[in-house]
């Protein structure tokens, strides 16, 4: 099971020292939410942050584009060694254009669909990606609660990638909690990403174990 820690919910006067403090915990890699203002009511972490956060930790940066143009900020910034990213299905005016320019960077793509964006709509894109990630929350700020119906729209997505790409990786971000974690992997999901959970939690090491703890016996953990 990969747990990804989602910076948006870490101290922004100290974030070299919150990433060194996830990765001794135990996480997989880190969430960049990059935010506009447009797309989401809020602004979040940009291009300089990648790049002055870099030498903190050599885990996976996954860089989540929050933001109306996507194709501006792949063509115009450097995304400093990017394992992943993750770009909003409903902001792409041409998908297999997008993902062409992410692949030229030698980077994994994730697509992000909204709690109310349909699945069947966006299968057909399923063999082009490495990750189809699943908002639990609409996109714009962390700490929200998870809207229900979740599972079921995982095992629905889990479907249709064994249909389409059964390589496919199915990730949920936003409402992720210890709490509900073992449900959403039960329910096919690959990879946890977590920002309230982790840093506000005040034994971010005991609550990663707990989580794989609690993954023991299911099928995907
Ligand atoms: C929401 C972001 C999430 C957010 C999750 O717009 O995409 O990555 O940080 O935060 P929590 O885990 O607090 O719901
Ligand atoms: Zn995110």
């Amino acid at each position: 099971m990969h747990i990804s820690a989602s910076l948006l919910a870490a101290d922004y006067a100290r974030l070299g020292e919150e990433m060194q403090r996830a990765e001794r915990a135990g996480v997989d890699s880190f969430h960049f939410d990059m935010m506009d203002g447009h797309y989401v009511p809020n602004l979040a972490l940009s291009p300089e942050h990648l790049k002055a956060l870099r030498p903190y930790s050599k885990l996976p940066f996954h860089v989540h584009l929050e933001l109306e143009n996507p194709d501006y900020v792949l063509a115009n910034f450097v995304l400093f060694r990017a394992g992943m990213m993750i770009v909003q299905w409903d902001t792409l005016a041409n998908p297999t254009h997008t993902f062409g320019e992410i692949r030229a960077k030698n980077t994994k793509i994730g697509l992000g669909l909204n709690p109310d964006g349909a699945l069947d709509k966006v299968s057909a894109l399923f063999h082009d990606l490495d990750v189809l990630l699943l908002l639990g929350v609409y996109p714009g700020f962390g700490g929200q609660t998870i809207q229900p119906g979740m599972e079921e729209r995982i095992t629905e997505a889990r479907h249709l990638a064994d249909r389409h790409n059964p390589g496919l990786m199915i990730a949920v971000d936003g409402g992720v909690k210890p709490e509900n974690a073992a449900r959403l992997v039960r329910a096919g999901a690959d990879m946890l990403i977590m920002g309230t959970a982790l840093f506000q939690s005040s034994n971010m090491a005991g609550t990663v174990r707990s989580i794989r703890e609690s993954l023991a016996g299911s099928p995907r953990r």
